[in-house]
């Protein structure tokens, strides 16, 4: 398609989609709402225009796990982002994504550590009912800086103290949060295995920067599967990360697994929220680590966030959206965990799961995104690390 016909395509949907927002929209602030009472209303025809997360399955059978579309990243509320925002304005905002919908809550013991945890599970004890909780293990002391530990008494511990830290009896999600060689994979499945028939744990996820360049991730998670059938795969995937669809996409399809985007906005690049000019807080921000981050490699790949804006500037989208509407429309079994300081952010997020691409403009977007060459290496050299 020359670059005039492409121009009129991606112009056709500009009524359809503009007409889909507002419905959001006006459906989306509905304050006092319940999580459980948007439970019941969410499900209703195909979710369009509710303005809520349409649900997801993660998972297959006894180990499935029922998600809204969306889940929320809470990583960057006391950790990497720059920035530590007010903790009360945190709860609050937690507090409100569950109103909203939102059910699914990710954090991690190495968030601090433990403070994501802490914070966490200060946030979601008046409604620990309604959601979900996902958190995971892997490191010395909670510290990926000195090292993989995911020996079972090790995952004992975390587990312990997570839920201390998260104030429940039980742990929705539980992910190892790197593979560790150190480690057979039927020792980490099998302590979780006895973990969820002491009902501490309730699921079982892996996650990894990206399990095919992992030394014999694809077997790995085989494995695992094997002894402790595996609810969610957690990796980085987003438009300018797409790794995932080599291999773990198809592998999560064969094996009935579901798979979790994480960074679905590559830390906050994809939204055009940071560019060249921004500067990292060097105590608390990996990014200021991270190739894809320098200034020069910022603007190289600038020509992702000119499409998506194209795209979204015809449709009422923004960036964010189509950004994340495009990971939605990937697979049936993929739930993105975005992070989020913001509720303006949340919210906008959130209505990105009400839109529904036509064949042809998925096509043709992600063709033009695939044209893209992208720069800059994801991480540096060296594990572990949870960046
Ligand atoms: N398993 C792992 O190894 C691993 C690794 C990294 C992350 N994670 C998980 O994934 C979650 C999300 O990852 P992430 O925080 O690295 O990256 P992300 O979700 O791709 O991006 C987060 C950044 O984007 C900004 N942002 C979010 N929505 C926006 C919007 N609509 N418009 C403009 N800016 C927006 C946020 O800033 P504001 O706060 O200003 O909105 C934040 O700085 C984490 O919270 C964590 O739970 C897991």
């Amino acid at each position: 398609m020359d670059s005039k016909n492409r121009r009129d395509f991606l112009k056709k949907g500009a009524f359809f989609g503009t007409a889909l927002l507002a419905t959001s929209a006006l459906g989306a602030i509905p304050a006092g709402c319940s999580g459980a009472a948007d439970k019941e209303n969410n499900n209703s025809g195909n979710g369009k225009g509710s303005g809520k997360p349409k649900t997801r399955t993660l998972g297959s059978g006894a180990h499935s796990m029922e998600v809204s579309a969306l889940g929320l990243g809470c990583m960057g509320m006391s950790y990497h982002r720059s920035f530590i925002p007010d903790k009360q304005a945190m709860i609050t905002l937690i507090r409100r994504a569950a109103d909203l919908g939102v059910n699914l809550f990710d954090t991690a013991e190495a968030y601090g550590p433990f403070t994501n945890q802490e914070l966490v599970g200060e946030a979601i004890e008046p409604i620990r009912k309604d959601i979900l909780i996902a958190t995971k293990f892997g490191f010395k002391e909670g510290k990926p800086e000195i090292g993989l530990d995911s020996r079972p008494e090790s995952i004992r511990k975390a587990v312990e103290h997570a839920l201390k830290s998260l104030r429940t009896d039980y742990i929705d999600l539980l992910y190892q949060h790197r593979i560790d060689p150190n480690v057979p994979i039927e020792d980490v499945a099998g302590t979780v295995k006895d973990l969820i028939a002491e009902g501490k744990v309730k699921h079982f996820g892996m996650s990894e920067r990206d399990f095919s360049q992992t030394e014999n991730g694809i077997e790995l998670i085989r494995k695992a599967h094997a002894v402790q059938p595996v609810t969610a795969l957690q990796s980085e995937y987003s438009t300018m990360t797409r790794q995932p669809e080599k291999e773990v996409l198809n592998l999560c399809e064969e094996l009935g697994i579901g798979f979790v985007p994480y960074s679905p906005l590559s830390r906050g690049l994809i939204s055009g929220y940071i560019n060249e000019r921004t500067k990292y807080n060097p105590t608390n921000d990996n990014r200021i680590s991270l190739p894809r981050y320098t200034p020069e490699i910022i603007i190289a790949n600038w020509p992702i966030i000119d499409i998506l804006k194209e795209f979204g500037d015809h449709r009422g989208l923004t960036v964010a959206q189509v950004a994340l509407a495009w990971l939605l429309a990937q697979k049936p079994f993929i739930v993105p965990v975005p992070g989020t300081t913001k509720l303006a952010h949340l919210q906008e997020n959130m209505w990105s799961a009400d839109y529904e691409f036509t064949a042809d403009e998925l096509k043709v977007l992600t063709d033009d995104l695939s044209a893209v060459e992208i720069r800059g290496e994801r991480y540096t050299t060296g594990y572990p690390t949870t960046k």
